[in-house]
């Protein structure tokens, strides 16, 4: 089988798959308070989801990454897990994963490993009560560190992302480094990306460049850089004080598109290509109209992937917002 390889030579081996576009939190640069979600008939169902993803390994995708909104509040998601599971058993896929706000994984930690995830993407922009009350309007903090406690005594191997904001968690630079070291985590910093009208946004306000938090590290730490990779944005260095990797996914200081390998299918399947484009392809009729022959979702796959964008137009260089993009991060799990 030709492998996915996208017009600008990029081959495509990891997708990414929100399986629900609801969430437990609101986070406010994530969503406004009251947001709308899609109705349950629209969702694929997790039968269409196996096939989906099932089809795409076909092809040559050996990541898989389970986002949401809040991928752990679809109701029997851990049946699509475990139906993925034989893919990791034949060796085709290489990692089944998942990005989490953690507010689940205290129950779910162990499904999770027994059906052959090892590694997972924690959510976590603060670990102040109250600054974390505020940030996810309805989250809860002792219960995402719970989950991330049930994560590794399940023998999950856990990653912190926080969100790098100005003037919200720039005083907590070093005790999040600190607290992921003595815990064995890696922990990776985001800029903030100009999606979705989330009400009173002030993206370029909130925007900590990942270069300057570099340099506040390197202040109490000596970074090395690290050549490896897992496959997605994050370029990380060791602070060999503690031994611990920092990962930074830097989309507005240093564009990582050329490397691009991903593409994103949402729960009604549609196939967005870039997170930072609006162009996507319908794969859901490809899928429901042919119930008996893959071969039509096959190529509404490769024709999509033939329109892959050279990448993401967000810039907020010119102190302007630039290339912003109207959908919501959970519509695509980031
Ligand atoms: P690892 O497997 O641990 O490397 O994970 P990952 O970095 O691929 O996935 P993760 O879910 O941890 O990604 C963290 C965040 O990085 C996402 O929520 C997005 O905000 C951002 N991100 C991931 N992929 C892309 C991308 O292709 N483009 C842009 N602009 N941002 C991305
Ligand atoms: N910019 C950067 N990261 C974001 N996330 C949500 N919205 C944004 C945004 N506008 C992050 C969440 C989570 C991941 C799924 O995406 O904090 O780590
Ligand atoms: Fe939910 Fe994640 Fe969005 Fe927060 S960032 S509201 S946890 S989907």
């Amino acid at each position: 089988m030709t492998p996915l390889i996208d017009p600008f030579q990029r081959a495509i081996n990891y997708l990414r798959v929100s399986v629900t576009d609801r969430c437990d939190f609101r986070c406010v640069y994530c969503m406004s308070e009251n947001m709308t979600f899609l109705p349950k008939k629209e969702l694929l169902t997790l039968e269409e989801l196996d096939r989906m993803c099932s089809t795409f390994i076909r092809l040559g995708v050996e990541k898989l990454r389970i986002t949401g909104g809040e991928p752990l509040v679809r109701r029997d998601i851990m049946t699509f897990f475990r139906a993925m599971t034989r893919h990791l058993d034949e060796g085709t896929l290489r990692e089944l994963t998942l990005t989490t706000n953690g507010s689940q994984l205290e129950r779910f930690a162990g499904d999770l490993y027994d059906a052959g995830v090892r590694r997972v993407n924690v959510s976590l922009d603060t670990l102040d009560e109250q600054k974390f009350a505020d940030i996810t309007r309805w989250g809860r903090l002792p219960q995402v560190l719970s989950g991330i406690d049930a994560a590794q005594k399940a023998g999950l191997r856990v990653k912190i992302n926080a969100v790098a904001l100005k003037g919200f968690n720039e005083d907590e630079l070093f005790t999040m480094t600190e607290w992921c070291a003595a815990r064995d985590m890696d922990l990776t910093f985001i800029e903030v990306m100009p999606m979705g009208d989330i009400g009173n946004e002030d993206r370029l306000g909130q925007y900590w460049k990942l270069s300057d938090l570099r340099d506040e590290l390197s202040k109490e730490y000596t970074l090395t850089d690290l050549p490896e990779r897992t496959g997605g944005p994050a370029r990380y260095v060791r602070l060999e004080e503690t031994g611990q990797k920092v990962g930074f996914i830097t989309p507005l200081t240093h564009n990582f598109c050329e490397s691009c390998n991903r593409v994103r299918l949402t729960c009604t399947g549609e196939l967005f290509m870039c997170l930072g484009q609006e162009d996507n392809a319908d794969l859901r009729s490809a899928l429901r109209n042919h119930p008996k022959s893959d071969q039509p979702l096959e190529q509404a796959i490769r024709d999509a992937i033939a329109l892959k964008p050279k990448g993401h137009d967000f810039d907020y260089s010119r102190q302007t917002v630039d290339g912003r993009v109207s959908r919501h991060m959970s519509h695509t799990g980031g």
